[in-house]
C-alpha cells in the first residue's frame, strides 16, 4: 500500500475520532508555510470564476496576471458567431490535450502568418487559438438570475428566470468592467492579457517560482491579412487555474469516425451548433440525452423537417438528466442507442446514404445532419507535467508525480480548498463560481497571505476526498442530496459513471465549510467577516428548483437540516487544533 493510500484509509477509518497520533501532531508543525511569501499570482481563465480570483487577489494586494486565450473576458459566456474548430473524431488522447502545447526552444519569439501559411487559413489559426465558446445564439440558462450573478452586478430588474445567454454575457462583462479587467481597460494592461493561451506551466524541483509559457495572437493590420504570434514566458509565485471544459467528448461508435471524416459538415459536435436556420427543412439526428441535446432540439423544432434523438437505455439518476428528457419536444422521435455506422459506399455523396444500425437490431437511414450532444472533457494541455493517462478510473496507484489529469473526466490530487496537495502554490477553482467564487477567491488570498491556515502536506492527504475532488459544479446553495453529489461528466466508460453513482454526498456543505473556515480564520488572524447566503435567497432557490427543475427537488426541511449539519457530515478536514485536548 502506498503512503498516501495508507493515510487515506486511516483518514476514513477515523474520520470523526481524535487521531491516535495526537501527541506527535500537537508538537509537529501542522500548517503549511508559504516561503518565500507569495506576491505574484497568475490566474488562468477569465470566465465568471477567473475574473473573481483576479479582482479579489488584486484587491488583497497581490500582483496579478489574468490570462485568457479568448480575446476578452466572459469565458463560457463570451458567446460569439465564431464557430470552434471541428471536434476531433476520435477524441484526442487526453495526454495529447485539446491542443498541442506550442513552446518554441527559444523565447521570446515573434512570428507572422499570412493566409495559407502551413496550409492553414488565418481564420482557422485564430479559432484554434482561442476555442470560441460553445454557447449558441438562443441558449437560455438553466439557472435563475439570483444564483447566476456576480457580486455587485445587477441584471435588469424584470429579467426572466431563463436568462438569455446575451444577458449573462453582458452581466459578466460588466463585472469585468467594474473591476477594470475588460479587454480595453488601459489601467489594467499590466494585469490582463487576452488572446493569450497558456501553453505550459512548469516548476523546477529546485525553484520556488512557476514559469508560464505563453502564446498571444494578434492581427497586425486592419486588412486582416496577417496574424502575429508572440511567445514569451513569465514567472510567478502561485497560479490559480479556472479554465472550465476545454475539449469535446465523442463516443467510440464503430464507423462514426469514418463518416465524420468524410462528411465533416454533416456530422459535428454540439459545441459547433450556432443557429437553427441553418438546419431549416432538414432531417436531423441528435445523439445524447442531456442538456445540450434537449435544448438544441427545442431550438430546432420549428425549423427542421423531422428530428430524432438517440438515447441510451438506462435509468436517469439526476434531476438534470430527468429534466432534459422532459424538455425534449414532444414530437421528436426517440431512437435507441446506435450500435454502428454502416460502411461508406465508395461513391457516397453525403450521410443521406448512411445506414445506422441500432442496438435493437433495426437499421435506419435518411438523415441530413447529425449533432453529437455527447459532452465535454478537461484535458488542460498546459498541465503536461501533471498528466498520467495510464491511471484508469478511480485507481490511485503509487506514483512519482501525483497527477491532476488522468482520463479527462475529473481533476485529482486536490484538497477541498482547491490547492494541489503536493504543492499548494497551485490552486484550482472549486464549486459553482456564481455562488462560491468570491468566498473561494478570498480563501486563496488569505491562505497565500498567511491569514488563513492550510494544513501540512501529511494532513492534506489525510483529508483528501479522492479522485473527482471538489473542483466541480456543486455545493452552490447549501442544499443536500443531488446538489451535493459531484457533477461528473457522462462518459461512455463505465468507470466515470460509477464514480458518480457510488460517491457519497461529500460536498454537501462546501458552501458552509468555506464560510465557517473563512470566518474562523478571520477571527483569529484578522480580515473582514463574510456573510452567508441570505435566507431569502435560499427560499427563492427552493421555489425556483421546484418550478424549473423538479417538483420535490428540495424543501425547507433540507435547509433546516443544512443549518444543522453535524460536523461529522461536513467531512471537514481542516484540523482544528484548538479542540485537540492538552495532556492533562
Ligand atoms: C453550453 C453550456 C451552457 C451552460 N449553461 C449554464 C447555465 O445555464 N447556468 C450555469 O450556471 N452554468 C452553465 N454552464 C456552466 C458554465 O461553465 C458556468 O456557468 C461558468 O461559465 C463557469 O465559469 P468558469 O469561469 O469556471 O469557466 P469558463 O466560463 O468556462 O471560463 C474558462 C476560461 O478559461 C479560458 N482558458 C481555457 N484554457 C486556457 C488556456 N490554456 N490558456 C488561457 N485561457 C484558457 C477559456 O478561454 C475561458 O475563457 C454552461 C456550460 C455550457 C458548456
Ligand atoms: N443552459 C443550458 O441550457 C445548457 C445547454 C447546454 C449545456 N449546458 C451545460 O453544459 C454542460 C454539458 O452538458 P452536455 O449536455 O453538453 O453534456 P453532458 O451533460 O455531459 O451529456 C452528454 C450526453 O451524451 C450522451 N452520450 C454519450 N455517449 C453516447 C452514445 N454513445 N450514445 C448516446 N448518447 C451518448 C450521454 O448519455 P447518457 O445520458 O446515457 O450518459 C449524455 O446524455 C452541463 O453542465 C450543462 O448543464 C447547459
Ligand atoms: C497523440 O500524439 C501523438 C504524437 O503527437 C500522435 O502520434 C498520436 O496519434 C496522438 N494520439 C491521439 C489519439 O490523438
Ligand atoms: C414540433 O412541434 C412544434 C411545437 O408544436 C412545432 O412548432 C414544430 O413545427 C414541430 N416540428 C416538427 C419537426 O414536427
Ligand atoms: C428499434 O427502434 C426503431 C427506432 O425507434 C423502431 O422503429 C423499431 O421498431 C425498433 N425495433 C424493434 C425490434 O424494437
Ligand atoms: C503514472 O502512473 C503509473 C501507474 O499507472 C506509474 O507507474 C507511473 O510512475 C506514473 N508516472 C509518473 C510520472 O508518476
Ligand atoms: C429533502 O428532504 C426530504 C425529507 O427529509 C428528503 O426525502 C429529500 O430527499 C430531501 N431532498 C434533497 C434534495 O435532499
Amino acid at each position: 500500500m502506498s503512503f498516501c493510500a495508507l493515510l487515506f484509509s486511516l483518514a476514513f477509518a477515523s474520520a470523526s475520532q481524535i487521531p491516535l497520533t495526537v501527541h506527535d501532531r500537537a508538537t509537529e508543525d501542522q500548517y503549511h508555510h508559504f516561503e518565500p511569501p507569495i506576491r505574484h499570482v497568475a490566474v488562468i481563465g477569465a470566465g465568471p470564476a477567473g475574473l473573481q480570483y483576479a479582482a479579489v487577489l488584486r484587491d488583497e494586494g497581490f500582483d496579478v496576471r489574468l490570462l485568457d486565450r479568448a480575446p476578452g473576458p466572459g469565458g463560457n459566456w463570451l458567446s460569439t458567431s465564431a464557430v470552434p474548430i471541428k471536434a476531433s473524431f476520435p477524441n484526442r488522447a487526453i495526454k495529447n490535450g485539446s491542443y498541442t502545447p506550442d513552446v518554441p526552444d527559444k523565447l521570446p519569439l515573434v512570428q507572422e502568418y499570412f493566409e495559407g501559411d502551413g496550409g492553414l487559413s488565418l481564420e482557422y489559426r485564430w479559432r484554434e487559438h482561442w476555442n470560441p465558446s460553445p454557447v449558441w445564439e438562443h441558449l437560455t440558462s438553466n439557472s435563475a438570475p439570483f444564483f447566476t450573478s456576480l457580486p455587485e452586478t445587477q441584471y435588469p430588474a424584470d429579467i426572466e428566470w431563463a436568462l438569455p445567454q446575451s444577458a449573462i454575457r453582458r452581466h459578466v462583462r460588466s463585472y469585468a468592467s467594474a473591476k477594470g479587467l475588460n479587454a480595453n481597460d488601459e489601467e489594467s494592461l499590466h494585469v490582463t492579457s487576452y488572446s493569450t493561451r497558456v501553453e505550459y506551466i512548469h516548476k523546477a524541483p529546485s525553484s520556488h517560482k512557476w514559469t508560464l509559457y505563453l502564446r498571444r495572437l494578434s492581427l497586425t493590420d486592419n486588412t486582416r491579412s496577417q496574424l502575429r504570434a508572440e511567445w514569451w514566458s513569465e514567472e510567478v509565485d502561485a497560479i490559480v487555474v479556472a479554465v472550465g471544459y476545454d475539449s469535446t467528448h465523442v463516443p467510440n461508435i464503430p464507423g462514426l469516425i469514418e463518416w465524420a471524416g468524410r462528411f465533416p459538415e454533416q456530422v459535428y459536435h454540439s459545441r459547433e451548433y450556432r443557429r437553427p436556420e441553418k438546419l431549416a427543412g432538414k432531417n436531423v439526428l441528435i445523439i445524447g440525452a442531456s442538456v445540450s441535446a434537449s435544448e438544441i432540439a427545442r431550438d430546432l423544432a420549428p425549423h427542421v423537417r423531422s428530428f430524432s434523438v438517440s438515447i441510451r437505455d438506462h435509468e436517469r439518476t439526476t434531476y438534470m438528466q430527468r429534466r432534459s428528457l422532459r424538455r425534449l419536444p414532444s414530437n421528436i422521435s426517440h431512437i435507441p442507442e446506435i450500435a454502428s455506422f454502416g460502411t461508406i459506399p465508395d461513391d457516397a455523396t453525403g450521410i443521406q446514404e448512411l445506414d445506422l444500425h441500432l442496438l435493437n437490431g433495426t437499421t435506419i437511414r435518411g438523415f441530413d445532419e447529425i449533432i453529437l450532444a455527447t459532452g465535454f472533457v478537461r484535458s488542460l494541455p498546459f498541465l503536461a507535467d501533471y498528466h498520467n493517462s495510464t491511471i484508469k478510473g478511480r485507481e490511485e496507484p503509487e506514483v512519482d508525480v501525483h497527477p491532476i489529469i488522468t482520463d479527462g473526466s475529473h481533476l485529482r490530487s486536490l484538497y477541498w480548498t482547491g490547492h494541489y496537495i503536493p504543492d499548494p502554490t497551485l490552486a484550482f477553482k472549486v464549486g459553482r463560481p456564481w455562488t462560491l467564487g468570491t468566498y473561494h477567491a478570498l480563501l486563496l488570498a488569505r491562505t497565500w497571505k498567511g491569514k488563513a491556515r492550510l494544513p501540512n502536506e501529511k494532513l492534506r492527504w489525510e483529508g483528501y476526498e479522492g479522485p473527482g475532488g471538489p473542483s466541480v459544479f456543486d455545493g452552490g446553495f447549501g442544499t443536500l442530496g443531488e446538489e451535493g453529489l459531484r457533477f461528473s461528466l457522462s462518459f461512455s466508460t463505465s468507470s466515470a459513471v460509477d464514480m458518480v453513482l457510488d460517491s457519497p454526498p461529500r460536498h454537501i456543505a462546501l458552501n458552509r465549510k468555506l464560510l465557517v473556515h473563512l470566518n474562523t480564520e478571520a477571527l483569529k488572524f484578522g480580515g473582514r467577516l463574510v456573510a452567508p447566503w441570505p435566507v431569502e435567497g435560499r427560499e427563492k432557490f427552493v421555489y425556483y428548483a421546484e418550478q424549473a427543475w423538479e417538483a420535490g427537488y428540495t424543501r425547507s426541511e433540507n435547509f433546516t437540516r443544512y443549518e444543522n449539519v453535524p460536523e461529522s457530515e461536513w467531512n471537514s478536514e481542516v484540523p482544528d487544533v484548538t479542540w485537540i485536548p492538552e495532556e492533562w
